[in-house]
């Protein structure tokens, strides 16, 4: 399954983003105007990346879409929902992410971008309060009226295929609970029962992509598809499935600090990551029930790349317990910066006869304009996955997440070290067009 070839692309790709808030209309935006000539898709590796294809002297590098049948930019048609009725163009002046000047050119095809009712339950977010929501009787009506939305926008648009992409809000903290997620049947009697505790708005959403023949991902830490029941109907409807949580800045930088420290066996003492933010996301992940959600996601990365239990005198000193580095993460809702999110990482690290160090990293970023690539990204590797046979989780995409998910009832470790993830995606796309996967250096 995994060295099949893909499928040329026949037709429109639809984009189907849950939610219309600060990433999502930053990525419309910018698929838009690179359409038009009027703004380059920086930071997508689908649209700059080269990789080497073939050894020795047949070794070339090319770009993906001349290794893979990529669907193109001008062949994407989006879709939205979100508790709010703003449409793409408004949620792009509100978001103040991107200037006029770069809105005011695709204005009319943002405007026709307009959100879809949410399929939405205030106790996952309390903070919003939108009511461009829909009806629900009960979550399996909720999955139900989501097929339907999918299914009349295939017809409304004409487009071939669809991929969902969730790019709303944080949902509250759901643990994997084995009786309701640890497979399909149970997780549809939950739905059916109307179980609300366990089954997030996320899920319903899922369930609808994946039924309808739609790769899903998940750019939240939400748990979603990180769970058996949805391995199980992602095996059964043959879709691929990632996530999650969109790898940005302060994860993205930690992905791949830590790697220096670890190659050069050096010590790590403690690695304190605190972030300032503004945004609607920060709003909502103000609130701790929300904010427990990215916790756990943003603390997974360090823990597999710097393991303590295997080099004990490097890793294994450093919190109350003395069996391992301090990490902490928080985050605070500060409005003045909006989207431009500013991180700071103190890493207490130790040398040569344990003599500490400190490096201090300062990202001041722009939380948008970083995820939007990895939406466009996502969606292309997603749809070609799904053309070239590919299901279930696609642990290749882990190289955008912070999160990759990872079948933890096997115990499998998950790969959080960028330059492992960035051979993992090289050798899919490679396998998607026709060569052979290799680990020969670059
Ligand atoms: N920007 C980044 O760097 C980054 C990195 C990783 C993850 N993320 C995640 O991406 C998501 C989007 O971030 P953002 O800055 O665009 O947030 P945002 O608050 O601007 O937009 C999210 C939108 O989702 C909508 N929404 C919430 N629940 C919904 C539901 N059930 N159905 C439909 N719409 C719903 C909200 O009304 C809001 O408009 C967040 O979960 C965030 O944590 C962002």
């Amino acid at each position: 399954m995994a060295n099949q070839k893909a499928e040329a692309p026949k037709g429109k790709l639809g984009v189907l983003v849950v939610g219309l808030g600060a990433v999502t209309s930053t990525f419309m935006a910018g698929v838009l105007a690179a359409r038009k000539g009027l703004a380059k898709p920086v930071g997508s590796m689908t649209q700059y990346d080269k990789i080497r294809v073939g050894k020795g002297d047949d070794k070339k590098y090319l770009h993906y879409k001349d290794i893979v049948p990529l669907a193109e930019l001008d062949d994407i048609v989006f879709g939205a929902w979100d508790v709010y009725p703003a449409n793409a163009f408004e949620s792009a002046v509100n978001a103040e992410v991107l200037k006029a000047k770069d809105i005011l050119p695709i204005q009319e095809e943002l405007e026709a971008i307009k959100p879809m009712k949410a399929a939405f339950d205030k106790n996952y977010a309390k903070r919003l309060d939108g009511d461009n929501v829909k009806d629900c009787k009960d979550r399996w009506d909720m999955v139900e009226q989501i097929r339907e939305d999918i299914r009349n926008f295939k017809k409304e648009t004409g487009v071939d295929r669809v991929v969902v992409l969730w790019a709303a809000s944080t949902e509250v903290y759901v643990p994997v609970d084995e009786k309701v997620h640890g497979s399909l049947e149970a997780l549809e009697a939950a739905m059916k029962a109307d179980d609300k505790e366990h089954i997030a708005p996320s899920m319903c959403y899922a369930y609808a992509a994946l039924s309808e023949g739609a790769p899903f991902i998940m750019g939240a830490p939400n748990t979603t598809v990180d769970i058996p029941a949805m391995w199980e109907l992602a095996e059964k409807t043959k879709m691929p499935i990632a996530g999650k949580d969109f790898k940005t800045g302060q994860t993205l930088v930690k992905s791949g600090f830590a790697p220096i420290i670890g190659t050069r066996c050096l010590g790590l003492s403690g690695w304190f990551s605190t972030n300032i933010l503004g945004n609607r996301d920060g709003l909502v992940l103000d609130e701790p029930a929300n904010f427990r959600t990215k916790e756990v996601s943003k603390l997974s990365t360090l823990e597999s790349i710097l393991v303590p239990e295997d080099q004990p005198d490097l890793y294994g000193h450093g919190n109350d317990e003395d069996t391992q580095y301090y990490h902490k993460v928080r985050i605070n809702y500060y409005p003045p910066r909006n989207d431009n999110k500013e991180g700071w990482d103190n890493i207490d690290i130790f040398g040569w006869m344990g003599y500490p160090m400190q490096i201090k990293i300062n990202f001041l970023c722009r939380d948008s304009i970083l995820a939007a690539p990895l939406c466009l990204d996502l969606v292309l590797l997603s749809d070609l996955a799904q053309r070239a046979g590919r299901y279930g989780i696609q642990r290749f995409l882990s190289f955008f997440l912070k999160s990759p998910m990872h079948d933890y009832t096997k115990d499998e470790v998950p790969v959080n070290n960028l330059f492992q993830q960035y051979v993992m995606l090289k050798n899919a796309i490679r396998e998607m067009g026709g060569y052979e996967a290799d680990e020969e250096i670059d």
